[in-house]
């Protein structure tokens, strides 16, 4: 597996791998993906298995927010290129290479972007059926589901 910062070239990729990874109506947009890339300050990680895209982590740096409420906007208004926190705003593999080590790889490289962006904290959410997944990934839960419109999501972090 190898892993590349995603361009503007890749929105239609992305977008494969988004709509494979989610069900119909948690799919982050054509316009949200695109506004996402465009941020002065983001990484965007495209992984590649036996030479094709199978996976993508987008992230970028945000105000201090930190309640499913607060996060939930899908799109780059969370933004804030002086801020300390660093939001994973999403990771999809498509489900035929998932489990192969792949999406802890992307978020990796988003920690890793994180710190070299200087951010101190790495937060995102979280539905419940991935609270086994990023705990033994060693993050920390920072607050528990909360019934909001959509999907209820708990808000995760790790110090960088
Ligand atoms: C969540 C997701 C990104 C994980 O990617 P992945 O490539 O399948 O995960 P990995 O192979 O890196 O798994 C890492 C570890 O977690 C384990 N794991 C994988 N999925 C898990 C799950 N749902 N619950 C608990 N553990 C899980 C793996 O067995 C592996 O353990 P190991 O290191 O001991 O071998 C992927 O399943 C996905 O795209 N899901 C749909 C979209 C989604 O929900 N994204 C996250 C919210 S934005």
């Amino acid at each position: 597996m190898s892993c590349r910062l995603a361009n503007i070239g890749d929105l239609p990729t992305l977008l494969i791998i988004e709509q494979s990874a989610f069900p119909p109506g948690r799919w982050a947009s054509e316009k949200s993906l695109r506004e996402r890339l465009e941020l002065p300050a983001q990484a965007t990680w495209l992984a590649f298995y036996e030479n094709q895209p199978v996976g993508f982590a987008n992230g970028f740096p945000i105000k201090d927010l930190s309640t499913q409420q607060e996060l939930d906007p899908d799109d780059s208004s969370l933004f804030s290129q002086e801020s300390k926190f660093w939001l994973l705003r999403n990771v999809a593999v498509r489900p035929e290479f998932q489990g192969k080590g792949i999406g802890k790889q992307l978020i990796q490289a988003q920690l890793n972007s994180a710190k070299e962006y200087g951010s101190k904290y790495f937060r995102f959410t979280a539905s419940e059926n991935l609270t086994s997944y990023y705990s033994n990934l060693g993050f920390r839960m920072i607050r528990p589901p909360e019934a909001f419109h959509g999907l209820p999501q708990s808000v995760w972090e790790s110090e960088l």
